[in-house]
């Protein structure tokens, strides 16, 4: 699965927006089409959006200030830290005289191998057999290979194991019927779509074993932001005392936060609940609409926080810093 093509200088992206039913790459050749392609999330998923910003800013450095530019798409969407996390990695390789599309490859190739251990870590969790919970998407149409939340799924089904896996559709914007769906019934692994609002149910019949998650940013207490709607599974999860795992690489941890309540949470036009993916709109025109793209799951809720440099447990503060600093 590949959500990004790099070809002959070209740079080119699988338009999510359009999945499962067409697979439509589209040239990405300005600036302005890549802070598009960001910002209505033609390429998304935390991992996947640092990559192709990476991408695009060496593509486009040559006509663009780095620094503008790097301002520029790095406001296309506020939440995920890994749009600014690469946008500054290709800023630091020009300082350094480095090759920038060379360093784009590299962040590229990192977040694989960031991947895969973030999928091995996780994979050390769970068993053969295993009922899992996620929501939205966080495999490999959202980072580069394996995925974050789905990636112990995915290396597990190389592996010879068989999960069940129950998939939130996730509104508004349906990542998880759209995207998550289509991409482990591709991976053919067992996949039950269900609404957000029947998680509850599905954990207290005694189908789910864990919960995996992807996230767009960690605090050093260890609050998470995640896809809207996670904190409320995260408090099922409690309730059920079922195991819930945020999964990341170690850049999304931002020890500038301090908490949840200093993550930027995007908010998105609200016409997306009445209107996107509907052939006619749900409610009236003057209707009012919130619409958070993300919700911050308190730290207290979460088991553990998979990441690529290990496991880390509460009590969170202390352990993060040893873990990733
Ligand atoms: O709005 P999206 O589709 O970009 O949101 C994606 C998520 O919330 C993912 O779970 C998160 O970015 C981690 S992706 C590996």
């Amino acid at each position: 699965m590949k959500n990004l093509k790099f070809i002959n200088n070209k740079l080119y992206i699988l338009d999510q927006r359009l999945l499962p039913n067409e697979e439509k790459w589209i040239e990405i050749t300005s600036k302005e089409q890549a802070y598009n392609a960001i910002h209505t999330l033609m390429v998304r998923g935390a991992p996947a959006i640092g990559v192709f910003a990476g991408f695009a800013m060496a593509v486009f450095a040559n006509e663009n200030n780095l620094y503008e530019l790097k301002k520029y798409l790095d406001s296309a969407r506020p939440t995920a830290v890994n749009l600014s996390w690469a946008t500054q990695r290709i800023v630091t390789a020009s300082q350094n005289g480095k090759n920038l599309i060379d360093e784009a490859r590299s962040i590229q190739e990192e977040d694989i191998e960031m991947c895969r251990k973030i999928s091995t870590h996780g994979l050390s969790l769970l068993k053969d057999g295993d009922g899992i919970l996620t929501h939205c998407n966080a495999g490999e149409l959202a980072a580069s290979k394996y995925g974050t939340g789905l990636g112990p799924l995915i290396l597990g089904q190389e592996k010879g194991y068989s999960f069940r896996v129950f998939s939130d559709e996730t509104r508004p914007l349906l990542q998880g019927a759209r995207l998550t769906s289509y991409e482990l019934e591709k991976a053919g692994i067992d996949v039950t779509l269900i609404c957000d609002n029947m998680a509850s149910l599905v954990m207290k019949k005694g189908l789910i074993d864990a919960v995996l998650v992807g996230c767009d940013r960690i605090a050093a207490n260890g609050d998470t932001a995640n896809k809207i709607g996670t904190s409320a599974l995260a408090v099922l999860a409690k309730y059920y005392d079922i195991p819930f795992y945020v999964l990341g690489p170690y850049s999304t941890v931002d020890f500038d936060c301090r908490n949840g309540d200093d993550i930027v949470i995007e908010e998105r036009n609200g016409d997306e609940i009445k209107e996107m993916y509907f052939k006619n709109p749900t409610a009236l025109k003057e209707t009012k609409c919130f619409n958070p793209s993300f919700d911050v799951t308190d730290h207290s809720l979460i088991t553990a926080i998979i990441t690529d440099k290990g496991i880390v447990y509460p009590p969170f503060e202390k352990n993060l810093k040893e873990t990733i600093k």
